[in-house]
């Protein structure tokens, strides 16, 4: 952004603040490069100008039931959809298409969308995906809870045994820099190989795809679009897309995030961070390793010579950074990385398995500037758990998990029993190990997003870090938690 943008964004964040104007919707197209959002300002910005492409492919109404893309990742909601958006649709909004945007499965296959029917979209921005146990896994559903009500209940054999996975929308930028596609890697169907400059990208453009020929078929009711002018132009259009916090407006002050020596905002996450990515570019599991992931900040953290004459939002966002990247804890039984015997989910092929690892939040976020896996890395830190526990057994109280169906999983050979929201990889997979797995997402543009984690449970930032206080045991003091926060909204 020019300063003049950036003062007219200023403004009109201001105004928004100070007025208390909820996040706008932009659901037909993308349009201008900034949005608002509850905190400031979001920006995105694109390789090919927002081009759409002749069908208008991502905004394009390619099924039956009058859903786009857009629907479910909007331009002003770092392109997923918040609670706040679904509240400000009209009641028969295709969002609220019984296939998948309401809390059970459709009675007739004419139903028409309802709000009413739909309270896991209103609060938590929720879409129920289903998924059947595979034939050939090593675990089957021993029982499933019904906390809606639903007269088809999840796992009925009237829909072939599928569970009711409540998930929110991954969003659909800053793509380049993705390891595995979904949540539960479902789409990484050729292995990712993208490297710097954004070569070898062949197996993360078929992935995604194909990803766009399903949601065409699942989400929108449509006929497949397989080699088709709309697919490729979907492709096009959010593979060019960047997306991040660019000016943060907290209670008090402001901070301009692409301003004196930072390095916020989407220009750099295009033209800088983007670039540099590779497959495995940082991986805790073969050195070089540094959990110093984010250096976007580095100008406004506590050891650098500007720190002094910063604003105090800048110091807190400096701070928040320097936490990030430098304080350690901790982990403790995290199956994919270091699952412990007593788990049931215990897998001792892990890499660490058995062993506590002190690391901080770049062992599993470790993409630099990005915050994924730079190399997938399915794991279960325990959001997917009917009772999510801490390092040291005790029950994590943090996540609203209280609307979410409950299924207990046994195992086929040793018959032991766990409880899950959500099994993840699992499903994918068929092997119990991969119960409640999923993937570390992007961590950029998360102040337009709330709520967070893949079931939605965490309703704010402070929740999050609430959550892994409690589940490492991290020991943040009240200030370091605020400071965290502050950093996580300016991404
Ligand atoms: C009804 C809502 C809805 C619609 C419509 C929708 N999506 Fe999604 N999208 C989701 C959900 C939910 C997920 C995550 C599902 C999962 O991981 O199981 C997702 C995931 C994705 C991802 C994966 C990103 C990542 O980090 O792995 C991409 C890319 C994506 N969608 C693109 C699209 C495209 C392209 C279209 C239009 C063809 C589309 N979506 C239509 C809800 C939707
Ligand atoms: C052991 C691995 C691990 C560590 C350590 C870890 N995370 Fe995560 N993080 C994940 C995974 C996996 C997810 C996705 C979980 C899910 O939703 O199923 C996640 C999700 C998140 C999200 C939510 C993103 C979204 O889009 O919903 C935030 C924010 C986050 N982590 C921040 C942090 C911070 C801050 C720390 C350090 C205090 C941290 N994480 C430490 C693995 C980890």
């Amino acid at each position: 952004m020019n300063l003049t943008a950036r003062l007219i964004a200023c403004l009109v964040a201001l105004a928004a603040v100070s007025v208390n104007v909820p996040a706008l919707a932009q659901a037909q197209g993308p349009g201008l490069p900034l949005s608002l959002d509850q905190l400031g300002v979001l920006e995105s910005s694109s390789t090919n100008n927002f081009n759409t492409g002749t069908t208008n492919g991502f905004f394009a109404n390619l099924g039956t039931n009058g859903r786009t893309c857009g629907t479910c990742h909007v331009e002003a909601n770092a392109w997923t959809f918040t609670p706040l958006h679904a509240r400000l649709l009209a009641n028969n909004d295709p969002l609220f298409a019984p296939v998948d945007g309401s809390d059970c499965p459709p009675m007739s296959s004419n139903q028409e969308p309802s709000s009413a029917n739909s309270s896991m979209v209103l609060k938590y921005a929720l879409i129920r995906i289903q998924l059947a146990i595979p034939a050939t896994a090593n675990f089957t559903l021993a029982s499933a809870t019904n906390p809606k009500g639903c007269a088809i209940p999840p796992g009925s054999p009237a829909i072939s045994g599928e569970l009711f996975l409540f998930r929110r929308p991954l969003p659909s930028t800053n793509l380049f820099l993705l390891s595995a596609a979904m949540w539960d890697g479902r789409e990484t169907l050729e292995k990712i190989t993208t490297q710097a400059d954004e070569q070898s990208p062949a197996p993360l453009l078929f992935d995604l795809a194909d990803q766009a020929n399903s949601a065409t078929t699942d989400h929108a009711q449509g006929a497949a679009i397989v080699g088709t002018q709309a697919q490729q132009d979907i492709v096009t259009f959010e593979t060019g897309l960047s997306t991040a916090q660019v000016i943060l407006v907290p209670a008090v002050g402001i901070a301009l995030l692409d301003f004196q020596g930072a390095n916020g905002g989407a220009n750099y996450l295009q033209n800088t961070v983007t670039p540099a990515f590779s497959i495995g570019v940082n991986n805790p599991l073969s050195p070089p390793f540094t959990n110093t992931v984010f250096t976007i900040y580095s100008a406004w953290e506590p050891t650098s010579r500007e720190y002094p004459g910063l604003g105090r939002i800048q110091q807190a966002i400096g701070r928040g950074e320097a936490i990030f990247n430098n304080t350690t804890f901790v982990v403790h039984d995290v199956p994919g990385i270091n699952s412990v015997p007593s788990d049931p989910l215990y897998n001792p092929a892990d890499p660490q398995a058995g062993q506590d690892v002190v690391a901080g939040c770049g062992l599993c976020h470790n993409n630099p500037n990005a915050g994924n896996h730079s190399t997938s890395l399915p794991i279960n830190i325990g959001i997917t758990m009917a009772q999510p526990t801490n390092n040291n057994g005790s029950a994590n109280t943090t996540l609203d998990l209280a609307n979410l169906p409950i299924y207990t999983l046994t195992n086929s050979g040793t018959g032991a029993t766990v409880q899950v929201t959500d099994p993840g990889r699992a499903l994918i997979s068929g092997n119990w190990m991969d119960i409640g797995k999923t993937k570390g997402p992007i961590l950029r543009g998360l102040a337009a997003r709330a709520p967070y984690f893949h079931n939605g449970s965490a309703k704010d930032l402070s929740t999050v870090v609430n959550f892994y206080n409690q589940r490492f045991n991290i020991g943040l003091t009240p200030q370091q938690q605020s400071d965290l926060v502050t950093f996580l909204e300016a991404l």
